[in-house]
This record gives C-alpha cells, structure tokens and sequence, in this order.
C-alpha cells in the first residue's frame, strides 16, 4: 500500500510507471501490453500520459491495449460507452495504433458472447500477456466489473451488475433506470495473470471499501479482497481513500 497526499501525485506516480515500462520494453524492442480501466479514477493518470506523449515524446506505437469492461448492450459511439470514455481521455491525443486498442464489444447478440470473451482471453495471451493492469474499485468491491459473488478463477464473461453500482453509474445515464443491466468484463483470473497489478482509489468516499479490500476476510463478497493473495499487487491511494485503514 502507497499513500500520496492527493490524487495528483499518486497519479503522477502510477503514470511514470507505466511510461518506464514502455520505455524499457520499446528500448529492447518488445511490445507492451497494458490492462486500462475506467471510471473517474484513472483520469489524472491518463492526463499525465498524454502530457509525456506531448511534451516528453513518449510514443505509444509499441503499445498493446485490453480495456477491462464494457456496459452490454452499449453502443461504441454513445457517449456512455467505455470506447468513446478511451477515445476521450486518451486514445485521441496520442499516437497508439487503433488496431492494438481493445475494449469487450457490447454490441453482440447475447448467443455470441460467451464466444468473443473466449477469444478475448486468447487475443490477450497471444499479446504475451498482460504487463501492467490498472485497476479502480466500485463501491461494491468490484474490479473491473466483477461484482459480488465473482469467482477467483472467473474468466472474461457477461455479468449482472449490482443495483448499487448502477445507482453509481445513474447520473452518467440520466437516471438508474437507463443504466444497463449487465457488462462484460474481464474476470478475476484474467486480471490476475497480468505480471502487476496496480489499484487505485482516491476520496473519503472509498474509504470503506479499500479498509475492507485491504484489510478485510478475503471473500467472493468483495471480490476487490483477492488482491491480498497476489504479489504482483500495489494499491495506490491518496490520503482520503486510505484514511479507514
Ligand atoms: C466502474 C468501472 C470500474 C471502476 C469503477 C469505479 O464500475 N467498471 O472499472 O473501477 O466504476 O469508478 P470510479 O473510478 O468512477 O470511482
């Protein structure tokens, strides 16, 4: 556990991290793979991405992509989606190749996307698997989308998203009621298998949850409490998100 005083310097912190990596594998000539989220969390993080990309000419042309979730059904280019949060935030203002950016497809019919989650996992492990995930946590302990009751060895899948994660959610859709029912997310075992995993969380209002994610019975109930059992772990937090702890 790391504790910045503000979301501004951890997020500094988690994104010079990421530019090293890049740095280091491009140097030798290797593909980087990274695991993004969404969310509010990461956006500071993402912000100083692209300030290296413009001011520093860090190139993102090595780097390989896996977007953790997606709401289902959603369309890429609503406003709500994941891809049109990626583009925003980050993908349009730096120099990534598009074909090396996925994000779980929510415009499937439901009989096809046990299949694409199958091939998901594979376009991930023929990638080398992933480098660096980052992660935010949901107010219900989910990562990614895994809500209460994921299995540890859960793979990339559709899942039913928890009323206090929609109600989360409700003020991006203009009220619960339009908030999608399910997303596809990456699972537990699937984030796991990245070499390290880094969790952010910033605010008083996640207090609760990083106490029990950090310090809690580890428990399908809050899925967020698996990352005890990896090494691979650092959870990031600024001094608001730790204070329970
Ligand atoms: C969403 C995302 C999660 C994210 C969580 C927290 O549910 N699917 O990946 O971690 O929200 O969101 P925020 O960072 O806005 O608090």
């Amino acid at each position: 556990v790391q504790v910045f005083d503000n979301p501004e310097t951890a997020s500094i912190d988690v994104a010079h991290k990421i530019a090293q990596l890049i740095k280091k594998k491009s140097a030798q000539g290797e593909k980087v793979v990274l695991g993004l989220a969404t969310g509010a969390t990461p956006v500071l993080v993402y912000q100083e991405l692209i300030r290296l990309h413009q001011q520093e000419g860090l190139s993102f042309k090595n780097v390989i992509t896996f977007n953790l979730d997606e709401y289902y059904p959603m369309q890429p280019d609503a406003a709500q989606s994941y891809v049109h949060f990626m583009k925003q935030q980050l993908f349009n203002h730096i120099d990534i190749d598009m074909n090396n950016v996925h994000i779980p497809d929510g415009t499937l019919p439901e009989d096809e996307i046990a299949e694409f989650c199958l091939s998901y996992e594979k376009k991930i492990n023929d990638a080398g698997g992933l480098d660096l995930q980052i992660l935010g946590i949901g107010r219900t302990g989910h990562i990614g989308f895994n809500e209460p009751g994921s299995a540890p060895n859960s793979g990339t899948r559709l899942v039913t998203l928890d009323d206090l994660t929609r109600r989360d959610a409700s003020r991006d859709f203009g009220g619960k009621d339009n908030v999608p029912r399910k997303a596809i997310t990456m699972g537990i075992g699937t984030i796991f298998k990245a070499r390290e995993i880094v969790l952010m969380a910033w605010n008083e209002k996640k207090a609760a949850i990083v106490k029990k994610a950090v310090e809690g019975e580890i428990s399908s109930e809050v899925p967020a409490t698996y990352l005890q059992l990896s090494d691979q772990v650092t959870f990031i937090l600024d001094k608001d998100a730790a204070s329970a702890l």
